[in-house]
């Protein structure tokens, strides 16, 4: 799979509000990764709707197909999964280094097929993202491993793999999805404590429950699940639900540029953390069922208030809105303190901000102090990931004239075509080759 090299090119507004209109968020990447990937627990098809079209969704369909399932998308967003056929237990080096969700097959594969080889899972440069958490409880499922030339292979049981008593040492997202789709397919019953609570694993358990697996504690940090043998194919559509970290970051380029700028087919009830803060800075913030609209800042405020940020599991503010949230500090008046406590490589953009003009400064891996407002300039940067990148381009939206924000790839994985819908609000953004 050939990756197009391209960049982004962003005339900056110089601090000036120029964003305005709405902008409409699509189905969730984070929602309908596990979703496609719970297809191999069905023998028969699933339907999807609201699913967008992004790279790393295309990714993940192109593991399913490797896997020897039928994958039919359509141009609106829909798409159908027939798990009849899956028949092959290798996630290829190609794809799987490119999609760190890769991961989330690997439960459903075991449980399936009773086997998986995979290569260490590639996916955002944002610390080492190790696997420890998988290896050692599919072997508490039964599982023996064998790793050779970088290739992991974990073998079941002959009977299947075995439901256990599993606590998770962290609230991992990935972690927690694959590991109730291995005790759909498992033997006996699955507890699994310490679960992640995000919206997108929740609505994976309900979709599950919905198709007639025995799931208990859904919304709780316990859940049971009593293994029952593959599903049966769903006649009903499934819609993904709204991506709230892309919603989340339209709201906070709103609350930097934004004067009636409105996030249309949200969940305002998945952002209350994000939404609170940036009403407490100053921001004006009105929200409907499924919309948000910034009008501005509040009456008496010059600036936003700069305040501190500390990232942390759902319901807490969310980890992969963080670097957004830091360059609306650079634009807060006072001094902010930004605590990443998820990840240990996801503040190093910071030194691509002061490039710009910020006045950053990183104490240690998990901590940046910023004091704002500063002035930006624009610059030359390359996305070093998902988040990271959209924050550039909210950097360079503010900014005094031109930069470029190379590795448009990283972006297009988690946005779908980006420029054409912040050029709609006002941005002066094109994608060029790089
Ligand atoms: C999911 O990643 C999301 N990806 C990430 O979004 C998100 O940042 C992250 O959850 C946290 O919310 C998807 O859902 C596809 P974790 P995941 O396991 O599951 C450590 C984006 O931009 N850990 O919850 O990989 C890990 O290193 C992406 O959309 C282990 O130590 O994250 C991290 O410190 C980026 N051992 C912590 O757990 C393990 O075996 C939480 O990570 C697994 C994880």
């Amino acid at each position: 799979m050939k990756i197009k090299e391209e960049m982004f090119i962003v005339e900056g507004s110089n601090h000036q509000r120029n964003l305005k209109g709405s902008i409409k968020v699509n189905g969730s990447k984070n929602g309908a990764l596990p979703i496609i990937a719970s297809a191999v627990l069905f023998s028969g098809p699933i339907k999807l709707t609201n699913v967008p079209k992004i790279e790393d969704v295309k990714r993940m369909s192109e593991l399913m197909k490797e896997l020897g399932l039928k994958v039919i998308k359509d141009k609106n967003g829909g798409m159908v999964l027939d798990g009849s056929t899956t028949k092959k237990h290798v996630l290829t080096r190609e794809v799987s280094k490119r999609l760190r969700a890769s991961v989330i097959l690997l439960g459903p594969i075991l449980g399936r097929l009773g086997k998986v080889s995979f290569p260490h899972p590639g996916g955002c440069v944002i610390g080492a993202r190790p696997i420890d958490i998988f290896i050692e409880n599919f072997k508490k499922m039964g599982c023996t491993i064998e790793e050779n030339d970088g290739v992991y292979t974990l073998t079941a049981k002959k009977e299947g793999l075995i439901g256990t008593e599993i606590t998770f040492r962290i609230q991992s997202v990935t972690a927690t999805e694959t590991f109730i789709m291995a005790g759909v397919l498992a033997k006996g019953k699955t507890i699994l404590k310490n679960v992640a609570l995000e919206p997108e694993v929740t609505e994976l358990a309900l979709f599950l429950k919905n198709a007639g697996a025995k799931i208990e504690g859904i919304g709780t940090t316990t859940l049971e699940i009593e293994g029952n043998g593959l599903l049966n194919g769903l006649e009903k559509e499934t819609a993904i639900i709204p991506d709230r970290i892309e919603a989340g970051s339209f709201l906070i380029l709103g609350a930097i540029s934004g004067k009636n700028l409105t996030i249309e087919n949200c969940e305002p009830k998945h952002l209350e953390v994000p939404i609170k803060i940036l009403e407490d800075a100053g921001v004006e913030i009105e929200t409907t069922e499924n919309s948000i609209t910034i009008k501005g800042l509040k009456k008496g405020f010059e600036n936003i208030k700069s305040f501190n940020i500390k990232t942390h599991e759902y319901p807490g503010f969310p980890t992969d809105l963080q670097a957004p949230m830091t360059v609306l500090l650079t634009q807060g008046e006072g001094e902010g303190t930004v605590f990443e406590t998820i990840f240990e490589g996801r503040l190093n953009y910071t030194d691509e901000l002061k490039r710009m003009g910020a006045d950053t400064k990183m104490y240690d891996a998990h901590h940046v102090i910023v004091k704002g407002p500063n002035h930006l300039k624009g610059k030359d940067l390359q996305s070093p990931d998902i988040r990271a990148g959209l924050a550039f381009i909210i950097a360079s939206n503010i900014a005094e004239g031109k930069s470029t924000i190379g590795n448009a790839y990283l972006i297009d994985r988690g946005y779908e075509t980006i420029e054409k819908r912040l050029k709609k609000i006002g941005m002066n953004i094109k994608r060029v080759k790089s």
